[in-house]
């Protein structure tokens, strides 16, 4: 067997144009979507405390928001919604003129190109911030699955190119497939949040969309930590009812998922850097104990090395503008 000093692999790390021909795994702006939060108003543009640089944005400013983000060549935006009421049966997410449906509609008048996926999902607009209705103190799964159907059927109704369910209820994608066909929107796709975990990560995110429940937490819906074999299934499951694009979320802690759902599906697989993962960089980097951008072009690339062709996050414009 040949070995040093024949072979050294240092040969290749000379310089910047080696290592940039031998490079194994590559990122660009197209792989990359941005979350954006609208809510009511005019003219509000207001910072998530918890996620520096992410914004609370009204439909008009969103528009703006979002014509900076195509400029960026960035794959797509993903939205979630503020709306000004929340209630038991969080009605919110299915108005014809919720939050999302107003936003969707305006930022498609105007950016046609650009992708638009909404997150499908109750807990933003429910009083008790669970993601599905209550019957008693437990989310009732079947009686969610019409109410998260006529949510997906007004986002597209509206204009989205993709549906993302992020509730995690049994049988939800079967469901919002079922509901969109028989109302003619067949082309209308679905991204899945197939494998999501009940995550401290989430937490600046419960802020941002002011959704942490009001009572208990997420553990009966939600996957647990420790569970891989069980993404599997649930990814199984989520293709079968229709997905076309699945995901796994959190990532960073969750990159053995990642490559396990990318060895065994053959569909487009997403994976969500989620909000924790965002804000524990920049405060990092805010006491100067890390580069910030160094850490998270080697956070992005650690997902897509997993396997991910998509990632969903919050450095998504910073990324892009050093990708240029
Ligand atoms: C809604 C939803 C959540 C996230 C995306 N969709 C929050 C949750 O499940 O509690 C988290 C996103 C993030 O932390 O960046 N169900």
């Amino acid at each position: 067997m040949m070995s040093y000093p024949i072979i050294r692999p240092r040969r290749l790390r000379r310089n910047e144009g080696i290592r940039r021909m031998v490079r194994e795994t590559r990122l660009s702006p197209e792989m990359l979507v941005m979350p954006l939060f609208v809510c009511p108003g005019e003219g509000v543009r207001r910072e998530i405390s918890s996620m520096p640089g992410n914004f609370h944005f009204s439909v008009d400013e969103l528009t703006s928001e979002c014509r900076e983000i195509a400029s960026l060549g960035i794959g797509a935006v993903i939205l979630f919604g503020l709306p000004p009421e929340k209630d038991e049966t969080g009605s919110g997410a299915y108005d014809q003129d919720g939050i999302v449906q107003q936003a969707v509609r305006a930022v498609k008048s105007e950016l046609a190109d650009l992708t638009v996926v909404t997150d499908v999902c109750l807990c933003e607009y429910t009083s008790h911030g669970h993601c599905g209705v209550l019957k008693g103190d437990v989310v009732d799964n079947d009686a969610t699955l019409e109410l998260l159907a006529k949510t997906a059927l007004s986002h597209a109704g509206s204009g989205a190119d993709m549906v993302a369910p992020s509730d995690m209820m049994d049988g939800r994608v079967g469901a919002i497939r079922d509901a969109l066909d028989e109302e003619g929107f067949e082309d209308t796709a679905i991204m899945a949040y197939s494998a999501k975990y009940a995550s401290a990560f989430y937490g600046p995110f419960r802020e941002a969309a002011d959704s942490a429940p009001q009572f208990g937490d997420r553990r009966s819906y939600q996957m647990d930590p420790p569970n891989v074999r069980e993404a599997l299934r649930e990814i199984e499951l989520d293709v079968e009812e229709g997905a076309d694009i699945v995901m796994v979320k959190p990532a960073l802690a969750y990159l053995d998922v990642i490559h396990a759902a990318r060895d065994t599906f053959n569909v487009p697989l997403a994976a969500y850097n989620v909000s924790g993962e965002f804000s524990m960089v920049k405060a990092a980097a805010r006491q100067g104990w890390l580069d910030e951008e160094r850490v998270m072009m080697e956070i992005l690339l650690s997902i897509r090395r997993a396997g991910a062709d998509i990632i969903l996050t919050y450095f998504a414009k910073d990324a892009a503008r050093l990708l240029g």
